[in-house]
């Protein structure tokens, strides 16, 4: 018999172990969760074994794949965050949803390996071009510079961490803004009125086609800086974003245990009534004529776009400014009108994005 007992009672003993932290993890810990949470008055979604609310998840979303939006109606919930456009009235703001994205995880760990192999690549012909063109006169350049063995002392970054801010400037940096200039493009060619009214506003404070607005030209903008804020309330680029509690947490009077992911659905509370009032829906930047924080009495921090506190985007004032200089730059130069061929279908990946792309008729600008 050898050993033969005694390696059948280890896998026994390993097989016994992993089954008892899946009764554990997919069992007991969601319903002790939900137990404790229901005693705080938070119901939600109830808690399908093993997938969570993944099925019904993933029922909406199918459902809001295939709608089509007319131009006015800027309400793409349906489409992008059709589980809290169901679960908001049903079970109040607050709610206890369970999210175990294993497909979508597989898929995420994959594009991240993609990604980190392109900027190794991109990072190692940079290292070795050294001698020749130097690093490179950008922020990548910067880093390695900054980086660079010849300076002495530790290495302030490793490969990996170079990697992890190439891809945070990347996406919090870039996507965001480009996403953010594409809806501008998208509100100003179906509001005509607005577009006419920025373009005379930018005309008078920057002037015309020949001269680059500057620094102080752009801060003069008011109606055009209304209009970006509404923009980013409408069409958020980061329309979610969530938060991982390290310990159990009391939130707005309720206790969150550790390990609990909390998700703020940016574009869903961008369109609370209560907090926005009964226009919420509309296209109205003149919302934001008594200030940003005005806007919506009952809920100071309500424009999320930037989210809020110690972690809110650092790019936020960079990003406004970028906004207005090159609102104000096409403005100058073009009219736009939206192609009939536009379908409005606004969709979430990572950032928010048309669909079918944003096809437009750009004109010469008349004097
Ligand atoms: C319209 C443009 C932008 C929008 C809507 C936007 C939105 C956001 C949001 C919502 C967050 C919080 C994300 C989270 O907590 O998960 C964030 C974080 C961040 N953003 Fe932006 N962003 C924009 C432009 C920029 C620009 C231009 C830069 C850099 C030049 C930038 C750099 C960052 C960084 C580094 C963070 C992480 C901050 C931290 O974790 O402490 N963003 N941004």
């Amino acid at each position: 018999m050898g050993y033969g007992w005694l390696l059948s009672a280890a896998l026994a003993a390993a097989l016994a172990s992993w089954a008892f932290d899946a009764l554990v993890r997919l069992v007991w810990r969601p319903r002790a969760v939900a137990r404790r949470l229901r005693a705080q008055g938070v119901r939600g979604p109830g808690y399908g074994f093993f997938h969570g609310n993944l099925r019904d998840i993933r029922r909406l979303r199918a459902a809001g794949a295939g709608v089509r939006l007319g131009v006015a109606d800027h309400d793409f919930t349906p489409i992008a965050q059709p589980q809290f456009r169901e679960w908001v009235p049903r079970y109040g703001r607050v709610f206890l949803y369970w999210y175990l994205p294993t497909e979508k995880n597989r898929r995420v760990w994959k594009l991240d390996k993609e990604v980190r192999t392109t900027l190794t690549k991109i990072i190692k012909n940079r290292l070795a071009a050294k001698e020749k063109a130097g690093y490179g006169n950008d922020l990548l350049g910067l880093m390695l510079e900054a980086c660079a063995p010849e300076h002495g002392g530790d290495q302030l970054l490793s490969m990996d961490e170079i990697i992890d801010e190439c891809k945070t400037f990347f996406f919090a940096g870039q996507e965001t803004t480009s996403h953010l200039l594409t809806w501008a493009m998208f509100l100003l060619s179906t509001h005509p009125d607005w577009q006419d009214k920025l373009r005379e506003e930018v005309r008078r404070e920057c002037g015309d086609r020949d001269r680059a607005p500057t620094h102080d030209m752009l801060n003069k903008l008011k109606l055009m800086n209304l209009f970006i804020l509404e923009t980013l309330r409408l069409y958020s680029p980061v329309p979610l974003i969530r938060r991982r509690t390290r310990t159990a947490v009391e939130l707005g009077g309720i206790v969150v245990p550790e390990d609990a992911i909390l998700t703020l659905p940016i574009a869903t509370m961008h369109r609370d009534r209560e907090v926005w009032g009964e226009d919420a829906g509309e296209f109205n930047p003149l919302r934001f004529d008594a200030g940003v924080t005005k806007t919506a009495p009952k809920n100071l921090g309500a424009l999320l776009a930037f989210s809020s506190g110690p972690r809110s985007c650092i790019g936020q004032n960079f990003a406004m400014v970028e906004a207005r200089a090159v609102v104000a730059a096409i403005l100058q130069r073009f009219e736009l009108t939206l192609s009939p061929e536009y379908v409005h279908a606004p969709t979430d990946v990572i950032t928010l994005r048309p669909k079918y792309g944003l096809p437009m008729i750009v004109t010469s600008a008349g004097a």
